[in-house]
């Protein structure tokens, strides 16, 4: 238990740390990086370019100190991120050089005003917060372990197959170079690689939605090519334009939390835009396989048709349900957006949405949506990226 002399001066100096949130944080992975270069082989090198996971990392410790005294009010959040973190392989050894750089970066940009009473409470702070962060991460890693065909951390992966799904959009089917069949997923999870690409010091990481319905021996991810020049792109397009069936990486088991439930045989509707269409594939085939009674509506916008993926796949499911609606919209074409009438047309608003897409354009179907009626617990989304969703929400 922290004392309330510290909790008193961690809720008076969360404004000032706020305040120079952007300084901190800069100086903060600078000098761990430099300390600690082998951490560039976990993160995300582009989002450190664009200072995102800056942002995301501090200001979840700064939301997470105001409530200390009750850490189980953010535990939504932290268990979306403890999601992302093993999913990446963070471990607990990791957190004491976070936390020593987080501290270190305090004092060099607070300077004077940083006294020892104030930095001796964020220390202890940020021990109480990376203990949660732990001991939620730890019951993680043994489910992942104990599942059947289940694995914490890497495990080696040889593409079977590869398959172009629209323009840019590829899918990769990708099963264990052991042998083994994969552990059964929910709908919705996603997975992360791992490679080192030739000329680059340090291994890629990213974040990959599986886009089919669990199959006991293979898992797909269907992936965008990005621009040559997004340095977010690095893997993207290295796994269109360099790998091929018999290639081998590195693969995470699954992760995350935005999941369908399967459970519930009430009215369910899917929208999305671009490559968020990824977890409502698996979705979506999971609902047409399990439930097809279920009332079902998917709504998806493209920019246009040759950038339109898995349209045969959807209509042939959509024919063979009891109930199901599907409809897309090109942006390039006029009136090519989703807008409030036709979400009101086809989503059952007593019913459950799971959105997924760009940041702009989840954030006008989840305005949209709230405005028809639907409640917090019924719209489920997902932002890729780092949880900016943190601040939005
Ligand atoms: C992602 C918070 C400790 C490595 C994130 C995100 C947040 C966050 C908010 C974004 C989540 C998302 O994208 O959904 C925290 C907090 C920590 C902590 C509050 C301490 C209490 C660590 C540690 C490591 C780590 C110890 C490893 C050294 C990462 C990585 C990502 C991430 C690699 C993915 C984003 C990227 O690659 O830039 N963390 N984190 N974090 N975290 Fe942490």
């Amino acid at each position: 238990m922290l004392s309330q002399e510290t909790r008193t001066i961690i809720k008076s100096t969360v404004p000032v740390l706020e305040q120079h949130g952007t300084a901190i944080t800069t100086v903060f992975y600078k000098n761990m990086f430099e300390a600690h270069p082998e951490l560039l082989n976990i993160f995300n090198h582009a989002n450190q370019k664009k200072g995102r996971q800056q942002a995301a990392l501090a200001n979840t410790v700064y939301a997470a100190a105001v409530h200390i005294d009750n850490l189980e009010a953010i535990l939504p959040a932290v268990v979306q991120i403890a999601n992302k973190h093993v999913s990446l392989g963070i471990k607990p050894e990791h957190y004491p050089i976070v936390g020593e750089y987080l501290l270190k970066a305090i004092k060099e940009v607070l300077g004077d005003a940083a006294t020892d009473d104030i930095i001796n409470a964020w220390a202890e702070a940020y021990g109480v917060i990376a203990d949660a962060f732990i001991g939620v991460e730890k019951d993680m890693y043994e489910k992942m372990e104990t599942q059947e065909n289940g694995w914490s951390f890497f495990k080696e992966f040889t593409i079977v197959r590869k398959e172009k799904e629209s323009e840019n959009i590829t899918s990769f089917y990708l099963k264990p170079a052991d042998g083994k069949n994969v552990p059964v997923y929910q709908p919705g999870q996603y997975i992360s690689v791992r490679m080192s690409i030739p000329g680059e010091e340090y291994l890629f990481n990213r974040q990959y939605s599986l886009s089919q319905a669990a199959r006991e021996d293979e898992f797909r991810i269907s992936v965008k090519r990005d621009a040559d020049n997004d340095p977010n792109g690095r893997v993207s397009v290295y796994l269109h334009d360099e790998l091929n069936v018999g290639d081998r990486f590195e693969v995470s088991a699954p992760a995350g939390e935005f999941v369908l439930d399967t459970k519930k045989d009430t009215p369910v509707a899917f929208v999305s835009g671009g490559v968020g269409i990824t977890p409502m594939m698996s979705m979506f085939e999971t609902v047409a396989t399990l439930t097809p009674e279920r009332p079902t509506a998917f709504l998806h916008a493209a920019r246009n048709e040759t950038l339109h993926a898995f349209d045969k796949d959807i209509q042939k499911y959509v024919a063979a349900m009891d109930n199901a609606s599907y409809k897309t919209l090109y942006s390039d074409q006029p009136q090519g957006y989703i807008t409030r009438a036709l979400l009101e047309e086809y989503v059952d608003i007593t019913g459950d949405v799971y959105v997924c897409g760009p940041v702009p354009f989840m954030e006008a179907m989840i305005q949209e949506l709230r405005a028809l009626g639907m409640k917090e617990e019924q719209i489920h989304f997902e932002f890729f990226g780092p949880a900016v969703a943190l601040q939005t929400a």
